[in-house]
């Protein structure tokens, strides 16, 4: 699939699919308490998506069983809601969540402390929200997408950080995964040239350990293999000829 420039009509629609995505985020981040389950969380988000008129994206995309990714701690990312898991204190939990409003989909991910957490896991959740923030320095037409790629990488291996290279970041439309894929670790290859246009979802997966990652028996949870804390922070963004603009973010 090559990758797709949107029209003026498309944009219009993926701003609104993005907008809508934003405040599912920051209602479920409100809602957020100890003693609530990942399933509480996956069927308020459901509900809020619903109440917009969307479909929660997600929902059955290759089999996936829910609205909202729900991934605490070792959890990386594609952790399944349910009502075993129950988030404490101290917990920290990344919240991925995709919308389609009349056939465009736009996705983000936050990641949230549950009550107080370490300095460990703050520096966590700062640094991977910093990641994104270093690559889309170069989400601009004329650049290449790896440059991208390189300056995620970078920021998270100079802090000590590890990098999750199995999963990447995406172009995103009338699919949810489309082309580009978007590695969040320095590549040497430059990549394609970036259009005004585009629409991608950029992000960075990151661990206070290794890079390595293991993937549990349900098939879809990615856990760290070293045990370690793992944060998420992604973004819908649209490539214009200058600053970038935000979909799932306006403040
Ligand atoms: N943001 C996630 C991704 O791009 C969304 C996963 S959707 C799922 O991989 F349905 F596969 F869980
Ligand atoms: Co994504």
């Amino acid at each position: 699939m090559p990758v797709t420039i949107k029209s003026a009509r498309e944009i219009e629609l993926m701003k609104e699919a993005g907008r809508i995505l934003e405040i599912v985020h920051d209602e479920l981040g409100k809602a957020l308490h100890p003693g609530m389950t990942t399933l509480d969380i996956d069927r308020l988000g459901e509900e809020i998506i619903r109440s917009y008129g969307c479909e929660p994206s997600f929902l059955n995309y290759n089999g996936y069983p829910a609205s909202i990714c729900v991934s605490v701690n070792d959890e990386v990312v594609h952790g399944i809601p349910s009502a075993k898991r129950v988030l404490k204190e101290g917990d920290i939990v990344g919240l991925d969540a995709g919308v389609i409003y009349k056939g465009y989909h736009s996705d983000a991910a936050r990641t949230h402390g549950i009550g107080e957490i370490s300095k460990e896991a703050k520096d966590l959740i700062q640094v991977t929200r910093e990641c994104f923030f270093e690559g889309i320095k170069f989400a601009k037409e004329g650049n290449h997408l790896f440059e991208i790629s390189s300056a995620i990488g970078r920021y998270a291996e100079e802090r000590g950080y590890g990098v999750v290279r199995d999963l990447c970041g995406h172009g995103i439309g009338t699919k949810l995964h489309e082309a580009p894929e978007i590695p969040n670790y320095e590549m040497n290859r430059k990549g394609m040239k970036l259009r005004k246009g585009m629409t991608l979802a950029i992000e960075p997966m990151i661990n206070i350990g290794g890079c390595a990652v293991n993937w549990l028996d349900d098939d879809w949870t990615v856990v760290t293999r070293d045990g370690s804390l793992s944060a998420h922070y992604e973004n819908t963004v649209l490539i214009t000829e200058d600053e970038p603009i935000l979909l799932t973010l306006s403040k």
